[in-house]
């Protein structure tokens, strides 16, 4: 039996595909816009299963599945046997038969490894510990669709080196632009993936990583599951806010982007998210496009 195409990271699809993902993300859009129905998906199931909370993934996949003639099942813990300790590699097995493609979203990645690894349909990495796989595929069709390819640009990610930056530092390989990274030295991305990708630098200074920037990213200071750490994350990312005079500091052209939800008065100021180079809402609204071609591609 042939091996089902999982999205676990961005390095699961080649290049080539994941450009014609990003198309193909604003050719349904201007589709659903001028209404016309694509039904690619119709008769099929998507299971959703969610460690966490979740507004813009969740949705996005179920408004998706929905729009492209398909169900969608949503498992949480504690409405399933998984919570009960049902083996992952069992679950895997039983949704096979049952299902036609899963997403995950997951506090440890390893969870969403070991599922696949047992998996005979499609899995999409809804986001965990390591990796946000989804969010970044609506993040390059907002850009392209706002300034063209992304390809040969600049992006700046200024915050916290966890899963939004370590799926940045692939996004820059995959999708060939380069990355300044900009972290204190306490919360550095996975140093292992970024040396290994040479559109990547590391700083501890944001004025230098968004200097001469096209598009600048952040991400909230406490991620799920780290919430407890607030105070001394608050301590921690002192300097590392973004607002409208750094945004100055790139190029004049510049958008900013953020995955949402924010935290005002934390890794932005009160009023980023109005500033006229804030396109966050354009942004959420492209998971839904970018997560319908996705799951179009896993199931062709
Ligand atoms: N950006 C993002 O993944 O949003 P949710 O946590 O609401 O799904």
């Amino acid at each position: 039996m042939k091996k089902p195409l999982h999205f676990l990271t961005l390095y699961d699809l080649p290049p080539s595909e994941l450009n014609a993902l990003v198309l193909r993300a604003i050719e349904l859009k201007k589709r659903h816009k001028s209404g016309l129905e694509d039904l690619p998906l119709k008769g099929k199931v998507l299971a959703m299963i969610f460690e966490l909370n979740s507004t813009r993934t969740r949705v996005a996949f179920e408004t998706g599945i929905q729009q492209l003639g398909g169900h969608a099942i949503y498992l949480s813990a504690q409405d399933s046997q998984l919570g009960r300790g049902e083996p992952i590699a069992d679950t895997a097995r039983v949704l096979s038969e049952m299902v036609d493609l899963v997403v995950i979203r997951a506090k440890d990645h390893q969870y969403v490894c070991e599922f696949s690894k047992y998996s005979r349909i499609p899995v999409i990495n809804g986001m965990t510990n390591m990796s946000h796989p989804c969010q970044i595929l609506a993040d390059i069709q907002t850009y392209t669709e706002i300034r063209g390819s992304i390809h040969g640009k600049k992006v700046a990610f200024i915050g916290d080196g966890y899963n939004m930056c370590n799926s940045y530092i692939r996004a820059a390989k995959q999708f060939d632009f380069a990355l300044s990274i900009a972290t204190p030295i306490s919360h550095k991305p996975n140093q292992k993936l970024l040396s290994a990708v040479d559109q990547a630098i590391w700083t501890d200074n944001p004025e230098e990583a968004v200097a001469s920037a096209d598009l600048v990213v952040t991400d909230v200071w406490s991620s799920m599951g780290h919430e407890e750490e607030g105070n001394e994350r608050l301590a921690s990312f002192d300097g590392f806010q973004v607002d409208s005079e750094l945004l100055d500091r790139a190029n004049k052209d510049v958008i900013f982007m953020h995955c949402l939800p924010a935290h005002r008065g934390e890794e932005i100021s009160n009023d980023l998210l109005d500033d006229t180079r804030s396109v966050v809402w354009q942004e959420a609204g492209n998971r839904l496009h970018s997560q319908k071609a996705l799951m179009e591609l896993l199931l062709k």
